[in-house]
């Protein structure tokens, strides 16, 4: 793929990527979140924090699979994205939900479970989103860098978690997100397997077949 066209599909993520949050704004400053505005904020920025980690976690499968090499380009971008829209969803929720109160952000992990897994994801992501520039790739080692990424796959399954847990009554959607994260897992460690399988042993040959 040309480096032009690699930069436009940059462009449109990085315009798309903000779509949502433009439109939360307009909808915000014109009074038409619905009843609960407060609540709305905090679940869609929640629906595309997730949205974003299962994007980036299916980068390389799809890459592998499909041989689309240029995907990886996107990859840290959607990355960052689901780490920005993080960052906005616990704001909302510290913000509108607990009046910036740290203690009550606190006693309320403790009441709901849930909190502390959307928190455990968070935090992870942090270290990612810090060592997600090419300056740290070099200071850190590919090797040392890729071990440390796989931070990711906890704050997917995390995530994932933490949405199932919040959900009232119909799982369905929760469920649906954990089947596709399953797939892109089993995938990972279905090529991690096969790569740590040792060769097979050359049959020893006999001296008659030399014959
Ligand atoms: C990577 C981290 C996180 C992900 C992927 C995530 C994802 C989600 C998702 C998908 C939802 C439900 C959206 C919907 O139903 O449409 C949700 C709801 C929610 N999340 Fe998170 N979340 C994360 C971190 C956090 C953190 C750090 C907090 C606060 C400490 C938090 C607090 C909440 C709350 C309060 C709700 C709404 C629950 C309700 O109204 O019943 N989340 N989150």
């Amino acid at each position: 793929m040309k480096e032009s066209d690699i930069r436009f599909i940059k462009l449109l993520i990085l315009v798309n990527g903000l779509v949502p949050l433009a439109l939360l704004v307009w909808d915000q400053s014109h009074n038409r979140l619905g009843a609960n505005p407060q609540n709305f904020l905090i679940l869609t920025t929640g629906m595309m924090t997730l949205i974003f980690l299962i994007l980036t976690m299916a980068v390389t499968p799809l890459r592998k699979i499909a041989g689309l090499n240029w995907l990886i380009q996107f990859r840290r971008m959607l990355g960052l994205y689901a780490f920005f829209y993080g960052c906005l969803h616990f704001l909302c929720f510290f913000s509108l939900d607990r009046a910036f109160s740290v203690s009550s952000t606190l006693t309320e992990m403790l009441k709901r479970k849930y909190l502390i897994l959307g928190s455990t994801a968070l935090i992870v992501m942090i270290p990612l989103a810090i060592t997600s520039t090419n300056g740290m790739i070099k200071r850190l080692g590919g090797k040392r860098w890729r071990v440390l990424h796989r931070l990711a796959y906890v704050a997917a399954i995390a995530g994932v978690i933490h949405y199932y847990m919040q959900v009232k009554a119909d799982t369905r959607q929760p469920l649906v997100f954990a089947a596709v994260l399953a797939v892109l897992l089993g995938y990972r460690l279905m090529v991690y397997l096969k790569q740590r399988k040792p060769p097979a042993p050359t049959p020893a040959v006999k001296p008659e077949a030399v014959i």
